[in-house]
């Protein structure tokens, strides 16, 4: 099969969907574990493994190209197979409900594509306000660097902030608990005997991830205030 024959198979673009699907849930994982710091009352640690990622230079620079045209193709063949579904099957289900073992049909499945476009507006907006927002310098180790808890507490200050990161983090959760078990599927890893245990691991990595993102501005609002 050509790459272009792939590009153009149900089965093709739902494997694309998939790896550049679960790359992004991975780095979800990562981002979370390195993001558990800023609940710490010192702000060094956080700072610290911040400054160390922005040091990774060339190779960090690379990750987010990887990430950013994964981006894209998870978007483009997103909409490409909704389109293609809507045209098969013009006339919406009366009842969204599964229909068995191995169908997800429910409220997560039909608000993919919405809660997706949500979610790289959210994108957007978050690297805005961290990556490229409020900068404040700080000294560790007799070093200058920059003090981004300062910028994550003084942004969660804000009761409106909290809450908008609050609802997207729930996005978040509907999008990963649907999209990594309908990933596993595609990735065809789910044998009969398995697919109740990966449709679960997949449910409790979206709802671990969504809670604990949802935890940290609700922590630091009510513990942080302005730092
Ligand atoms: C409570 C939730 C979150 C917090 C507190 C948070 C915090 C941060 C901070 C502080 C940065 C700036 C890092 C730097 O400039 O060194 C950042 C960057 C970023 N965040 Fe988040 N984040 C959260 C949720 C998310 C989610 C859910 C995603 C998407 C899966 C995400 C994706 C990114 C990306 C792609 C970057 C840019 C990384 C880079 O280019 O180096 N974040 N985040």
């Amino acid at each position: 099969m050509q790459i272009s024959q792939i590009f153009r198979s149900s089965i093709g673009k739902k494997l694309l969907l998939a790896i550049t699907g679960l790359s992004w849930a991975g780095f979800a994982v990562g981002h979370f574990i390195g993001n558990t710091t800023l609940l710490l009352k010192d702000p060094t640690p956080f700072n610290k493994y911040a400054h160390f990622l922005s040091g990774l230079g060339g190779a960090l620079i690379l990750v987010e190209l990887i990430l950013a045209a994964s981006l894209l193709v998870h978007l483009f063949f997103a909409i490409k197979v909704t389109l293609e579904n809507r045209k098969a099957r013009p006339v919406k289900y009366a009842v969204s409900k599964s229909a068995g073992r191995e169908s997800k049909k429910g409220f997560a499945t039909s608000t993919m594509i919405y809660t997706g476009i949500l979610l790289i507006i959210f994108l957007v907006l978050h690297i805005t306000h961290f990556k490229f927002g409020a900068v404040y310098m700080t000294t560790v180790d007799g070093n200058q660097i920059r003090d981004l808890y300062k910028t994550v507490y003084e942004f969660y200050a804000d009761p409106i902030n909290t809450a908008y990161y609050v609802i997207m983090m729930i996005l978040l959760g509907t999008h990963l608990s649907h999209g990594v078990w309908s990933a596993f599927q595609s990735l065809g890893l789910n044998g009969n005997r398995f697919t109740p245990f990966i449709y679960k691991v997949g449910f409790l990595v979206a709802v671990i991830v969504s809670v604990g993102f949802i935890a940290i501005p609700i922590y630091i609002h009510f513990t942080g205030g302005a730092v």
